[in-house]
């Protein structure tokens, strides 16, 4: 079983124009196995799930591992000279680094932050940028993307923009590879929403999973099941292994109105991934790729998964 430093090294020699997006997936995943020791600790559940009394850009409260985390991955990613700059979900504005670096690295260093002390996992999420771009650029761009999960198997998933490879980190302190071809299903009866929200969906919505739910005698002619672990990485993970759609639509709510997830720092990664492993990724209208961010930390409505089940999802818009 190869690891991922070895594939790294190879891309990175096979294709030069790669080479830096390699060197910070390396770093990525050196912090990331630091993390992932952080949160095994006896006593993380009460000290890494602390509020820290702040509040990040978004407004959502920081944990104390939220904070620990930004720091881990800004410390790995500052001694890589190939990155020009860090974006964090955790941060205001953007951390410049190498006045010559490549590319830019943008995180949400600790996804699903609310399940820290639930022993529910949680993940890193990335996405890797030409510099030359600039800091607001279409996720189409990325040159590189993936998300580590922190769960049962702390696990890697990455794509350079050709298939995407899933990894587990071992005892040895390397992420192998997990001989899985990663490939999305193209249909599913799987469907993951906060369904708690449902009195402020849009009509579309609404009508949506009314007829998912409808089961075998409704329109849709067949029975659904339904997964929220509420955190991204985890629900991401399932649609990457057995296919499902996912919707964070936007919704009536103040402060909903595109939704609650960030697209450079979680849709864009996402939809990278999942259009590479032969899914769909919409804001619902359009594919998120293709949504040019006029902030750092702009959110929007994200629906991913099974191709053809975004496809009818798409079809309820009016
Ligand atoms: O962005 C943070 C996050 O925790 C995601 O990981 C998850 O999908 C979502 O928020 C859960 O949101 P809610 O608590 O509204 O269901």
């Amino acid at each position: 079983m190869s690891n991922l430093s070895s594939m790294l090294q190879s891309l990175a020699s096979k294709n030069p124009a790669k080479a830096a997006a390699c060197d910070a997936v390396a770093a990525l995943a050196a912090a990331a196995a630091s993390i992932a020791a952080v949160i095994r600790q006896p006593d993380a559940d009460a000290a890494l799930g602390a509020i820290r009394g702040s509040a990040n850009a978004d407004g959502d409260d920081q944990k104390a591992l939220d904070v620990l985390a930004d720091e881990m991955i800004e410390r790995a990613l500052a001694v890589v000279p190939a990155v020009a700059a860090y974006l964090s979900e955790e941060q205001d504005a953007a951390v410049p680094l190498h006045d010559d670096g490549q590319v830019i690295v943008a995180s949400d260093p600790l996804d699903g932050s609310s399940n820290i002390d639930t022993n529910v996992s949680v993940g890193t999420i990335f996405s890797i940028l030409p510099a030359s771009g600039g800091i607001l650029q279409p996720g189409r761009n990325q040159l590189a993307a993936g998300f580590f999960v922190y769960g049962p198997q702390t696990t890697l998933l990455v794509s350079f923009g050709g298939p995407v490879m899933a990894f587990q980190l071992g005892d040895d302190g390397h992420f192998h590879d997990m001989g899985w071809s990663v490939s999305i299903t193209t249909d599913t009866r799987e469907f993951s929403i906060n369904a708690s929200n449902m009195r402020h969906w849009r009509p579309d919505v609404a009508a949506y999973i009314a007829d998912c739910l409808a089961g075998e005698t409704g329109p849709r002619k067949m029975n659904f099941n339904m997964r929220w672990v509420g955190s991204l990485v985890a629900d991401g993970w399932r649609i990457f292994r057995r296919g499902g759609i996912f919707l964070y639509p936007a919704d009536a709510r103040r402060g909903y109105e595109a939704g609650r997830l960030r697209l450079v720092y979680e849709a864009n990664p996402v939809a990278f991934l999942v259009e590479a492993a032969g899914g769909k990724a919409i804001n619902g209208d359009v594919p998120i790729l293709d949504v040019v961010p006029e902030t750092l930390h702009a959110r929007v409505p994200l629906v991913f998964g099974s191709a053809n089940e975004v496809d009818e999802f798409a079809r309820y818009r009016p």
